[in-house]
């Protein structure tokens, strides 16, 4: 069994520079891109000619920049930042990073499993200013420091057992950040103004698209002159370069006032690039992404496997692909399925997604199925993130960055990759014909199209979600694919508006569920399916006649008498297999305008962060 982390969560965002610019600016430039990775503190290192001046704030980065206007007189070319996702001690400045130990000062993001053995070890535990797991590195870094800064790092993380991304300023160094990495993920550049490290591109991307991911068991040496990378014995390695080909602009709100509608919004065209380049002759062809039509020929069977978001569109993969290509697909929580003995062989087609590839519960699903013998493909959204390159291959969505913590247009360009490798699938297994599929395509091409429309309900969705906002409770129900949108439906809601809500196939209701819907509470129907608008109907119907409060989500030709419903939402008549992508956006929008009535922080959630690198 793949194993990896310990139980807890963090993600954390770090960023590093040495150049010519003024380094406060870069690193809290750098923290507001990243801020989307953890907002329970922040804090920088400066490294000046004198000392190492560190500075925190408990809060975001507003919190942070308020303290560092009381230091403007402090200047410096180098140093280090973080915004950090409490795992181990509480939200408190001490708890903050940057950590301090002797020469040392040093931003952590991963978590120490064995940091209390250690601690106790080294009967250092007087010197600690804090109860995170982090500070023993900067300990013992400084411990085995005696002016070779690369031979300390080694010899520390030697001894670390989890996960760590390390930047480490070495007070006697001026101006050189050392960075290493396991598991939890750094990427590096050097642009005109300098060499920069971070835990994603975002941070990087005001500088330059060409950047390198941070291998493993290697030391990365900031100066103002290069971005250099040593192996134990201090040789250089020569890094794998990738660029991206979306700029500053799609990294920031562009007027819209969060980044969670901006995206909402951005759905059409994330939904066009991911798509467009894979169609030859109205048929999804893989040849560029080179993935070969024989991995498909011998599948027998297909895993999806994901977290959050990301599995609830495998929900809808697995509707699409067993109809169409007849094999039996199952829908993995990658948590779960990272400790299952699950039924695996050579003719496995494990399908693993992710929106920022790091997902650590996903990318230990991987190892596993690897290690079994499947043949796996990454549907990944962020270039070069760990399961895409450990995946056998990759589909990438081409959503271009998504910041707010509550992924929308990931979910949908994952829905429209999986439409397109169902395609591809039926054609190699011969369940579908040329012609179908170009029918297929057309189908998925005029639901792309529809989103546009969900969008235009905008000012309605805003106007209903009113009598949303005092809701303590609220269901989902939906049948067949529906149930697979209501699902995701729910997850939005809740983890924007802390509403509490659930997803229930309509049809179960009645066997448990249906004691919970009492006068007022809100129900949001999904019954875009043909074939079970009546039944779907007649479930309503039992909740209306509890009182419920039912917005109803349909396709427009689909009739329905205004008895069952509240308020009732409509998307253009397509075919029943692919309504969710539009339906999606109705549902993203009432997530959206609930939590924004509330007066919450739709960006940035609490207690989530976009990437959950650790379980
Ligand atoms: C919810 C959400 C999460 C993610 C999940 C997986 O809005 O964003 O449920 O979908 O954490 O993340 P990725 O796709 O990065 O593996």
């Amino acid at each position: 069994m793949v194993q990896m982390g310990r139980k807890g969560k963090n993600m954390c965002g770090i960023i590093g520079y040495s150049g010519r610019l003024e380094a406060r600016q870069v690193l809290v430039n750098g923290l507001e891109q990243l801020e989307y990775r953890g907002y329970d503190s922040a804090g920088i290192a400066q490294m000046t000619k004198q000392s190492v001046e560190v500075t925190k704030a408990v809060g975001n980065v507003g919190a942070l920049k308020r303290k560092l206007e009381k230091k403007e007189d402090v200047i410096s070319r180098c140093g280090i930042g973080h915004t950090r996702w409490a795992t181990h001690g509480g939200v408190t400045e001490e708890n903050a990073h940057p950590h301090q130990f002797g020469k040392v000062t040093l931003i952590h993001n991963g978590i120490i499993e064995n940091y209390k053995k250690i601690r106790e070890e080294y009967g250092k535990e007087q010197f600690f200013h804090s109860q995170t797991d982090t500070e023993i590195a900067a300990m013992l870094i400084d411990f085995f420091y005696d002016g070779n800064p690369e031979e300390a790092i080694w010899k520390t993380v030697a001894q670390l057992e989890g996960s760590y991304a390390f930047c480490i300023l070495f007070e006697d160094i001026p101006n050189v950040v050392y960075c290493i990495r396991r598991i939890s993920p750094l990427v590096a550049a050097y642009a005109e103004e300098g060499a920069f490290v971070a835990s994603d591109i975002t941070a990087l991307i005001a500088y330059t698209q060409d950047y390198f991911v941070v291998p493993e068991d290697t030391i990365l040496v900031l100066t103002d002159e290069k971005a250099e990378l040593h192996d134990r014995e201090g040789e250089i390695v020569e890094p794998d370069l990738l660029h991206v080909k979306w700029d500053l602009t799609a990294a920031q709100k562009n007027g819209y006032p969060h980044y969670m509608l901006k995206e909402i919004h951005e759905q059409p065209e994330a939904l066009h690039q991911t798509i467009a380049p894979r169609i030859k002759a109205g048929i999804p062809d893989f040849e560029e992404d080179q993935i070969p039509d024989s991995i498909f020929e011998s599948v027998q069977q297909i895993k999806i496997v994901a977290c959050g978001t990301a599995m609830h569109a495998g929900l809808i993969g697995k509707v699409l692909i067993e109809k169409r290509v007849r094999i039996p697909a199952e829908v993995e929580i990658a948590s779960e399925f990272r400790y299952a003995s699950p039924i695996i062989d050579q003719n496995t087609l494990v399908i693993v997604i992710s929106q920022s590839g790091e997902t650590i519960d996903t990318l230990a699903s991987l190892r596993l199925a690897k290690e079994l013998g499947a043949v796996t493909l990454g549907i990944v959204n962020v270039k070069g993130s760990t399961i895409a390159r450990e995946s056998d291959y990759v589909l990438y969505t081409h959503a271009g960055p998504e910041i707010a913590v509550a992924s929308t247009k990931a979910y949908t360009v994952q829905i429209a990759t999986l439409c397109l490798l169902t395609m591809r699938l039926a054609l190699v297994k011969k369940t579908l014909g040329r012609g179908e599929i170009n029918r297929d395509f057309a189908l998925l091409k005029e639901s792309m199209e529809c989103v546009k429309r969900s969008l235009l309900l905008d000012p309605q969705i805003q106007e209903m979600t009113a009598c949303l906002t005092e809701a303590k409770d609220l269901f989902f129900i939906g049948r067949g694919i529906d149930y697979a949108l209501s699902c995701e439906g729910s997850i939005k809601l809740k983890e924007i508006s802390y509403i509490h809500s659930e997803a229930y196939a309509a049809g179960e209701l009645k066997h448990g569920t249906i004691s919970l819907i009492t006068e007022g509470v809100p129900v949001i129907a999904i019954a875009t399916q043909e074939s079970v608008f009546s039944k779907m109907i007649s479930n309503i119907r039992e909740v209306k006649a509890r009182g419920a409060l039912v917005i109803l989500i349909t396709k427009e030709s689909m009739q329905v008498e205004e008895s069952v419903f509240d308020y009732h939402f409509t998307i253009p008549e397509i075919a029943d297999d692919y309504t969710p992508i539009p339906a999606a956006v109705i549902l993203q929008l009432i997530a959206y305008h609930t939590s924004v009535r509330r007066g919450l922080n739709v960006d940035q959630p609490r207690n989530l962060a976009k990437s959950v690198t650790v379980e």
